[in-house]
């Protein structure tokens, strides 16, 4: 026998596939053994983590072993903590047996980067175990899911081979404790079988938010401390308590867990904000929207925001160096826009204001139009943006740009673009939201609009915008006599009698 001594077999053991032939072979020696060894699956309490191979003078067949089900088991937490509602993480502990690897200590980093697909990965687990009989050397904790019958595929042994490393592998009891599970596996342990796990979230500051289906809720708390546990920064979770529907598209919110502190701080296009997320809208998923449009502004443009929030539209507007109008109902929203207007060192640049949206277009924004079109040339530098993010109901307001500008001189250049948004159901969403708008401004938008996909917000739901540069037919013309009906019979009607002609 050469280096891999029947010594070293003792100490190591084989796997059980080995052990249930009569006669095997050692992957490195070539050499044969007879099967006269029992693997004992007991705690040796000579050697911690190690199982025993035990010589014995008679034949020995593996029953259907504890180990072999286990290591199926590996990423799961221990089964009693199934239905636990309030968390006890000394439940989760658990002993698993996985394959390790002896090596010399000098040599570990190298063989930990030659098999890095092959070594166990597990939050807060440490790869190589203390070897208690050599000092000299460590073991290396093997993933049991990538070798299965705890033997060593070729490319590993060849790559042992050159590192002049015996590929057998022994059998370790490793315990498994709460820090060592993910979130998911945590949560599938302990909610009801079969039943939807999830451990998404979308994270505010140092807050989590969350929102839970009925059959979650008698775990909340548990989830709540769960996230916090496995997500760094993370201090405060949350769950939304009714559907967004208030006017100020903020949510009723039940504290889980960590602290009751809503407000918060985030950064958002390398921007940061601070808000009260009880009391404020924030969405983490409308960054790309949000830099998406400014960077359709030049310096010098003009941003009216007319459901401005605290500002993501137009604190980097305003950093880019154009004039800002933003606007919000909401006197918190204003409060927050306000303080971020500081923040961010732009108060000079944005001029706030909280009021309706329909007054703010009807007030502030056509009194600086009706001061600033007159005056552009014929290929103004300056454009005028109004940007009306407030999907559920935006497309409504459209219909106020309708003889806003009646009586001022008609300027054709520089018309004001609008950036507007709304929800569709529809199997052809921007065809949809175009007719919507098209029913509001009561003119046909076709091949003077475009639209823009901005994310699904549900299944069979999606926020779009649609942008267009509202037509001077639409700002200048006087109302029609048949103007009182309802919006959608006016489209109707201005449809069949053919798109509007621009009046001078
Ligand atoms: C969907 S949020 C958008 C906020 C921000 N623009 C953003 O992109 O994150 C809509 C905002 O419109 C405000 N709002 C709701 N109804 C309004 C109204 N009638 N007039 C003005 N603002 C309103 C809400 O307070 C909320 O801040």
């Amino acid at each position: 026998m050469n280096n891999f001594s029947s010594r070293t077999l003792w100490r190591f053991g084989y796997s059980a596939r080995l052990l249930k032939t009569n006669h095997f072979r050692t992957a490195a020696s070539n050499t044969s053994f007879p099967a006269v060894w029992i693997l004992s699956a007991q705690y040796s309490g000579r050697i911690p983590g190690l199982f025993l191979v035990v010589k014995k003078n008679r034949f020995f067949t593996m029953p259907e072993t504890v180990e072999d089900k286990a290591n199926l088991e590996l990423y799961s937490p221990h089964p009693e903590v199934r239905g636990m509602t309030l968390l006890d993480r000394e439940a989760f502990k658990r002993t698993v047996v996985v394959p390790v690897l002896k090596v010399k200590k000098e040599i570990v980093n190298t063989v930990l980067k030659s098999l890095k697909h092959t070594v166990l990965q597990r939050p807060g687990l440490k790869r190589v175990a203390e070897d208690p009989e050599d000092g000299d050397s460590r073991l290396v904790i093997l993933d049991p899911h990538k070798i299965p019958g705890f033997s060593l595929g070729e490319s590993e042994q060849e790559i042992l081979k050159e590192l002049n490393v015996c590929p057998e592998v022994s059998k370790y009891n490793l315990e498994l404790t709460y820090e060592n599970f993910k979130s998911e596996e945590i949560l599938r342990a302990v909610l009801p079988e079969g039943q939807e796990v999830t451990s998404g979230f979308s994270r505010v500051g140092h807050i989590a938010h969350l929102n839970l289906r009925d059959h979650q809720l008698p775990y909340r708390h548990l989830i709540g401390q769960v996230i916090i546990d496995k997500n760094p920064g993370i201090t405060c979770v949350v769950n939304k308590t009714n559907i967004i529907d208030s006017t100020y598209r903020n949510f009723q919110m039940e504290v889980l867990a960590g602290e009751g502190n809503l407000i918060t701080k985030v950064k958002e296009n390398n921007i940061a904000y601070e808000l009260d997320f009880s009391k404020v809208y924030w969405n983490p998923r409308l960054s790309t929207e949000h830099s998406r449009i400014v960077e359709l502004l030049k310096p010098s443009d003009v941003l009216f925001d007319v459901f401005a929030g605290i500002g993501p539209f137009a604190i980097p507007a305003a950093k880019k160096k154009c004039h800002v109008f933003a606007n919000d109902l909401n006197p918190e929203s204003y409060n927050w826009l306000l303080h971020n207007c500081k923040l961010n060192k732009v108060d000079n640049k944005i001029k706030a204001f909280n009021m309706d949206g329909r007054d703010f277009l009807l007030g502030p924004v056509r009194e600086e139009l009706s001061k600033e079109l007159p005056l552009l040339k014929e290929e103004p530098k300056t454009s005028f943006h109004i940007v009306m993010n407030l999907p559920a109901l935006a497309i409504e307001f459209l219909d106020v740009f309708r003889h806003l500008l009646v009586g001022e001189p008609c300027s054709t250049a520089g018309l004001p673009m609008v950036h507007c948004y709304g929800f569709s159901k529809h199997d052809d969403p921007a065809k949809d939201i175009q007719e919507r708008a098209e029913a509001s401004l009561g003119t046909s938008l076709d091949g003077r609009c475009s639209t823009h996909l901005v994310r699904n917000v549900a299944p069979n739901k999606e926020m779009l915008c649609i942008s267009f540069q509202i037509p001077a037919d639409v700002l200048y013309k006087r109302p029609c006599p048949d103007e009182g009906k309802p919006a959608s019979k006016r489209l109707r009607a201005s449809k069949d009698s053919s798109e509007e002609k621009l009046l001078s």
